[in-house]
């Protein structure tokens, strides 16, 4: 069972969203648990103020750390070990392999930032800083709900057949091979032959071979976390897409 603990001056915001399908079964079935708390539980002014102006003047409102760091120690308190969180467009841009980490805790407490940034201070109190992607959101709230979708699907149960997390993109470091479903002929546009051949290790080979293909083109970035076979290097090579082979890490 994980526990997710989300900090947040919307406790409403994320409710409905996670109350739907994998996530809302995997909490049915105890293997999930999520809590919403609200930050201004943990302010003291008669306003219940979460923010002010900046220091050094400038647009925009910074958000307090005590409410912040009185719910962090209060969390902490309650539940032992857990890892904090402060979700961020300044963090490390979560990955993959972050979600697998993540998915071996017990407690994660993620903090939603909101308005135009977080005293500095905060950052003294969490464990770590992530970051969804290069973009900026108007708060932390829909990037925690992506940790929680990304992490909570590998947790053993919570997805339905036990392997289809194993096939997907970024598995293997690449992204995932084309799929097709009925109908054989749709517009024109035919189902590759190989697939209908009913030819395993044909198919095997012909989706890994699409897998490294596609990635070459769209996400060369990939390539250097990946591993290959010798023959796959050598094809590689062949196709000169030599500078991210030679940085990649020989595995066999
Ligand atoms: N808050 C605002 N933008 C964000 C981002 N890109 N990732 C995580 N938290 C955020």
């Amino acid at each position: 069972m994980l526990r997710f603990t989300v900090v947040t001056i919307f406790p409403q915001m994320l409710d409905s969203a996670l109350g739907h399908s994998i996530l809302h079964k995997a909490r049915e079935k105890g293997l999930i648990e999520i809590d919403m708390v609200d930050l201004r539980n943990y302010t003291t002014d008669r306003h219940r103020t979460t923010d002010d102006s900046p220091y050094g003047g400038g647009q925009g409102m910074v958000m307090k750390p005590e409410p912040l760091v009185t719910a962090i120690e209060d969390i902490r308190g309650k539940t032992g070990g857990a890892r904090v969180i402060l979700l961020t467009p300044r963090g490390r841009v979560l990955s993959q392999q972050d979600a697998h980490r993540l998915a071996q805790e017990k407690e994660l407490v993620l903090i939603c930032g909101r308005y135009e940034g977080i005293d500095e201070r905060v950052g003294a109190f969490v464990d770590e800083e992530i970051s969804i992607g290069d973009y900026t959101l108007s708060g932390g709230e829909p990037a925690a709900h992506v940790i929680i979708d990304a992490v909570s699907r590998l947790i053993p149960g919570v997805l339905g057949n036990e392997d289809s997390a194993a096939d997907e993109s970024f598995v293997d470091g690449l992204l995932e091979y084309p799929q097709y479903t009925r109908p054989e002929d749709f517009r024109g546009m035919k189902v590759p032959q190989v697939l209908i051949s009913g030819d395993h290790q044909r198919i095997e080979s012909w989706r890994r071979e699409k897998s490294v293909e596609i990635t070459r083109e769209r996400r060369p970035d990939l390539l250097a976390g990946a591993s290959f076979s010798t023959a796959e290097k050598v094809r590689e090579k062949e196709i000169k897409s030599y500078v991210y082979v030679e940085i990649m890490h020989y595995t066999d």
